[in-house]
């Protein structure tokens, strides 16, 4: 069965460093499997009162992440947690209530510094998070992309050696588990 991974990112910048992280590790993929960007700076503010209808940005942006069966979240760090606009957009893709667009999907976290950090912190908010909504997001291996800087080569980010490992196992790790939600789905 043909696997799709829809990479989310918590950055908007133009030159963000984490959208360069998810190019590279979308690149590691298999290719037999279908990657997809989804962009979602249109997205408002969360407002229960903009709840129904949707604003159109985010019923794109729910259909896109829905059409997946692997999330892959890049995400910097801000003041130790992960940025706002990504908060913003988990808690849309949660609602309406009893239906998250994430239920049932496999995530991936990971995230790229420009310091010695790697994002760790925002990461584990970022896990709390989707915990808290049932996604799962394998432990381990965790890519975690510091001193970015000096992984820039031509302006992407090109992992070597033990870090590209990791991020090969990440990825396969990830397959796994959607193939194994899959078979389950196909099964009951
Ligand atoms: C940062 N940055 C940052 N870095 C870090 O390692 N820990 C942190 O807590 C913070 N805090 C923080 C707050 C705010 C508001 C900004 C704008 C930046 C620096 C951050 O890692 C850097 O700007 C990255 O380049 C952002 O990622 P993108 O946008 O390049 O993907």
């Amino acid at each position: 069965q043909k696997l799709k991974v829809v990479g989310i990112n918590g950055s908007h910048r133009k030159d963000s460093v984490n959208k360069k992280l998810l190019d590279f590790v979308a690149e590691q993929l298999p290719s037999d499997i279908e990657y997809e960007y989804a962009d979602y700076s249109e997205v408002p503010l969360f407002n229960q009162d903009q709840e129904s209808p949707l604003p159109d940005s985010v019923k794109k942006f729910k259909d896109q992440v829905e059409s997946a069966d692997i999330v892959l979240f890049s995400t910097p760090e801000y003041n130790g947690s992960m940025p706002g606009v990504l908060k913003n957009a988990i808690d849309w893709l949660s609602r309406p209530g009893g239906q998250s667009s994430l239920a049932g999907k496999v995530a991936g976290v990971m995230g790229a510094s420009p310091g010695q950090g790697g994002t760790i912190k925002a990461q584990l908010h970022l896990r709390e998070v989707l915990s808290h909504m049932n996604v799962d997001v394998p432990g381990q291996p965790r890519v975690m992309c510091n001193y970015v800087g000096e992984k820039l080569v031509d302006g992407k980010v090109v992992l070597e050696g033990k870090e590209l490992e990791t991020v090969q196992k990440s990825n396969k790790r990830l397959i796994e588990m959607a193939r194994a939600f899959k078979k389950e789905a196909v099964t009951v």
